[in-house]
């Protein structure tokens, strides 16, 4: 990728804040499910998390599974597991067999806590939980899937900034109805651009066609077999030109329509209508 052409811009002002937030409502609980967009294992996760989280426990959910290919996920998962030391749950928000596994993962997660806290004389309570990630990985679905079942509101327990709502998932689980937004901190260019491609960085933070060719480029390399067929282009890279050829994207004056092209590329990809397709 060619990391000195795409810029994708972030504010330090922004991320201090929304930093002051998320630590906030760590504070209020036992353990974290932290969700990962699976399109980008370790692209969407937080580099700073551990720093964030402390001893905090935290179970990693690869989510948008429907997105991938299954076989390349099942990889990832182990790599995962390995890397991070954490318990791994594969999830997609339409479908439902993941809720039980999450549910008991995150109990299980936070007894260590519920277990220091009983020792210190206090009555066992429901663990304390909570979902944080990147933009739009999936975090408000997921929290959705688990309240859905169990719309018991118990209230407000104090925040700092604000009452914080807990929803009873079951006798021994509750869940901040709220998800924690991990800041989009990226002086990693190349990180950033795959985070532009599944949608997780402000679109007024990047030009849709230098996103695009970086999309291209790397399912160029990658992917070259889905690229091609999907775009119905015959031999060679795939290009935003050909693309828009093929598609008949043109311009008056019958130029390729670079903009217009990029932005079908970039929808057409988040759809996951190129293919099933692992960026990291
Ligand atoms: P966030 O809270 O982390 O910001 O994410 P949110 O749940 O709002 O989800 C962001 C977008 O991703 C939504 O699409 C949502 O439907 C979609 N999404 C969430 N989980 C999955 C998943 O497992 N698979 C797929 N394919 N998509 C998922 P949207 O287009 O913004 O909204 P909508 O039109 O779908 O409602």
């Amino acid at each position: 990728m060619k990391k000195d052409k795409t810029h994708i811009h972030w504010y330090p002002g922004h991320i201090a804040k929304a930093e002051r937030k998320l630590k906030e409502q760590l504070s209020l609980v036992d353990a974290v499910i932290e969700v990962v967009d699976a399109r980008l294992p370790l692209s969407s996760g937080y580099k700073d998390i551990t720093r964030l989280l402390g001893q905090k426990p935290r179970l990693i959910l690869l989510n948008k599974s429907d997105l991938v290919d299954k076989n390349e996920l099942k990889i990832w998962i182990e790599k995962l597991r390995d890397k991070f030391n954490a318990p791994v749950i594969v999830s997609d928000a339409k479908n439902s067999k993941d809720l039980n596994q999450i549910v008991k993962k995150a109990v299980e997660l936070s007894e260590p806590r519920i277990q220091e806290i009983m020792k210190k004389g206090l009555l066992r309570r429901p663990a304390r939980v909570m979902v944080v990630g990147m933009p739009n990985v999936g975090k408000s679905s997921i929290i959705n899937k688990l309240t859905k079942s169990s719309k018991t509101k118990i209230g407000a327990k104090a925040g700092v900034t604000r009452q914080q709502q807990w929803v009873r998932i079951n006798p021994q689980l509750d869940l901040l109805d709220t998800p924690g937004i991990i800041p989009m901190k990226q002086e990693d260019q190349e990180v950033a651009i795959k985070l532009a491609f599944v949608n997780s960085v402000s679109e007024n933070a990047y030009s849709n066609e230098l996103v695009a060719q970086d999309l291209i480029e790397i399912l160029n390399e990658k992917y070259p077999k889905e690229l091609r067929d999907y775009y119905k282009i015959e031999g060679g890279n795939v290009t935003l030109e050909k693309i828009a050829v093929a598609r008949n994207w043109l311009v008056s004056g019958g130029n390729p329509d670079i903009e217009r092209t990029s932005v079908y590329i970039l929808r057409d990809f988040r759809e996951g209508k190129i293919g099933k397709f692992i960026l990291d």
